[in-house]
């Protein structure tokens, strides 16, 4: 998947490319993620990339020109039928099973606004999906982008060590997961649950959905009446 980060801040950006999961997807090829600084594309003679809101009111808004050149930059690159996404709390929800449709997107086009947003025209005129990532307001759309982007990388294809861990993780059929153990079978006087030592994988799977229902119950009864 090639996926294109448009920001005023490239360098937010740096630790997350190159550590851990998705450092070693990019490393091994399966993703190609590449930053644009949205400033390079100010026509300004300061390279300005805000300005006041027309009708007054607080803070600054992104101008649209180098918002909207850095984006016809790109897709004019070879990557015409990307999506682009802007990432804003008027977005709709962010959820795994958005994660999972964006998955399968051959390109991926994030606009990261800052100061009070954007300059609606843009949106209108070049953005495919607005995208929050929960009802608070973050200083900009980085964070926010960094979040799906992680979701989304984690569910291509070879991205993780084992595929079996995408099927069976939080989400993955509408429920919260399963508690899990490791070794020592006793640790602090807690035990691990006694079918997990059993070798019996039928009574296994049971006791793991059994405990999923009741964690997901307890925790987020909300997910028990909502469509995956
Ligand atoms: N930018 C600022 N706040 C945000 C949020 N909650 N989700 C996505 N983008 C944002």
């Amino acid at each position: 998947m090639q996926i294109d980060i448009l920001t005023t801040f490239p360098h937010f950006f740096d630790s997350m490319l190159s550590t851990s999961i998705l450092g070693r997807a990019i490393q091994s090829g399966l993703l190609n993620i590449t930053c644009t600084d949205i400033r390079d594309y100010s026509a300004s003679k300061h390279k300005n990339t805000d300005d006041y809101p027309f009708g007054g009111g607080a803070g600054m808004l992104m101008m649209p020109q180098p918002a909207s050149d850095a984006i016809k930059a790109v897709k004019n690159s070879g990557f015409e039928n990307a999506k682009v996404i802007y990432m804003s709390p008027q977005g709709i929800p962010f959820t795994q099973s958005l994660a999972r449709k964006l998955s399968t997107e051959q390109q991926l086009i994030f606009l990261c606004g800052h100061y009070e947003g954007i300059d609606q025209r843009v949106i209108d005129k070049y953005v495919d999906l607005e995208i929050s990532i929960g009802d608070y307001v973050l200083t900009g759309g980085e964070l926010a982008s960094m979040v799906v982007i992680d979701c989304v990388s984690r569910l291509i294809p070879g991205v993780l060590g084992s595929e079996e861990s995408v099927l069976e993780e939080s989400f993955s059929d509408g429920l919260l997961e399963y508690p899990q153990y490791t070794r020592p079978r006793v640790f602090e006087d807690m035990e691990v649950p006694e079918v997990l030592l059993s070798g019996d994988h039928a009574k296994i799977a049971a006791w793991r959905k059994e405990q999923a229902l009741l964690v997901t119950g307890k925790k987020r009864p909300d997910l028990l009446n909502r469509e995956a």
